[in-house]
């Protein structure tokens, strides 16, 4: 048989859906594990979001959508959000398309930027899925490495130090998965000054979005002078309105680049689902209370996880401002953060991501999850404290 596709083979498989698949298969072998490595909301999606899903089922939204980027009343209330959410403005005839989850979103957006050889900044730690998608929309991923003794700063000097001329775009994840942090002022002025100056696109994944605490505000990088025609804003339903399995994001920018990804959209997945996107039109029009319910559930878990796991010899925690990971380290430990993670699974039974899936600087530290209830998170701190000193 002839050679498989060397660019296909040379991607990882996500670290984190292999660990979650890891702990879901010892769930179901009967061990009680306690699943802290994925990122799914444990929240049901809001009854008007099913409903409406359901009407547009039984009305015959069983075909293909019209026109197939999305449906015009969800590119209008994409539009209208954005505008008033995130002080952008978009055309929602030239300027959106709708995509089954965000993760396409992300993948049509590079797509449409990169040639081959272009370079492509993430910040890291990364979600894991960043440095894949470049290399297989044909770019060359370039780390940039936030310490985590400077609670994973951006700063114009560490991105400028990997501008080259090669480099092509910036990929801001805001608030972060996995560090938990949520971009500052300062930060957003970074970046903003070295897009500009080395003429960068910006992909900004905006899906944590309305998960920020402590009456934080989000800012959008396209809202920022001068970054709507360099900025594709990535977005979607997952997160905020519980609706991982709904696959609904979209991708929303210039013109120009997304008549390139709507075009591209067309030819590999044709749309996202039809009703789904009449769901989406409820979800973005309709009630929004459910949205900081949620987002309260989280910041209570934050603050009970952080002072609970902070009070564990052996294990220290940062306060997160934003989704729904902490990242703890083990300071105590000699054991890199595989093998903290094997160790947790094994003498715990909880199951976490190792940091170093999110790229080297996310050595030392192990990714939990707070979508999961109460009292699963209450049973993993006693027994954090039970094995912390044999970590
Ligand atoms: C940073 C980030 N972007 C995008 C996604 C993907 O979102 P979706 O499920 O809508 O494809 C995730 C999911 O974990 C994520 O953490």
């Amino acid at each position: 048989m002839k050679e498989l596709s060397q660019l296909v083979s040379s991607i990882p498989a996500s670290v984190t859906l292999a660990v979650n698949d890891k702990a879901k298969a010892l769930q179901a072998a009967g061990h009680d594990v306690i699943a802290l490595a994925g990122g799914d909301p444990d929240f049901d999606t809001p009854a008007h979001i099913i409903e409406a899903a359901m009407n547009a089922i039984n009305n015959g939204a069983t075909h293909y959508p019209a026109p197939m980027k999305g449906i015009n009343p969800l590119l209008e209330a994409i539009a209208d959000k954005m505008k008033r959410d995130n002080g952008i403005a978009i055309n929602p005839k030239t300027d959106v398309v709708v995509t089954p989850g965000a993760k396409w979103a992300l993948f049509l957006a590079l797509a449409a930027i990169i040639n081959p050889g272009d370079e492509v900044l993430y910040l890291e730690p990364v979600w894991v899925s960043y440095p894949p998608m470049i290399t297989l929309a044909g770019g060359s991923p370039v780390a940039v490495s936030l310490p985590s003794e400077d609670n994973f700063r951006i700063t114009a000097d560490l991105l400028r130090a990997k501008i080259t001329p090669k480099t092509k775009a910036i990929m801001v994840t805001n608030p972060s998965n996995p560090t938990g942090r949520v971009v500052t002022q300062a930060e957003l002025d970074a970046i903003v000054e070295v897009a500009t100056e080395a003429d960068l696109y910006v992909v900004s994944d905006e899906i944590y979005e309305k998960l920020v605490f402590d009456g934080r505000s989000h800012h959008s990088i396209a809202a920022a002078p001068g970054m709507a025609e360099r900025t594709l804003t990535v977005n979607g339903l997952s997160k905020s309105y519980a609706m991982t399995g709904w696959r609904l994001g979209w991708l929303a920018g210039p013109a120009n680049i997304l008549k390139s990804a709507i075009r591209m959209n067309s030819q590999t997945v044709s749309s996202a689902a039809t009703f789904t996107m009449h769901a989406a039109v409820a979800a973005l029009t309709g009630p929004q209370d459910a949205i900081a319910e949620m987002r309260d559930s989280y910041q209570a878990r934050r603050d009970f996880m952080v002072k609970a796991m902070n009070e564990i010899d052996g294990v220290s925690v940062r306060s997160v401002e934003g989704a729904f990971y902490l990242f703890p380290r083990f300071p105590n430990s000699d054991k890199n953060s595989l093998q903290l993670a094997e160790a947790l699974l094994e003498k715990a039974g909880i199951a976490g991501t190792p940091g170093i899936a999110f790229g080297q600087s996310g050595e030392g530290h192990v990714r939990f999850s707070i979508a999961t209830a109460m009292s699963e998170l209450e049973r993993a701190v006693e027994r954090l404290a039970k094995v912390a000193g044999a970590l």
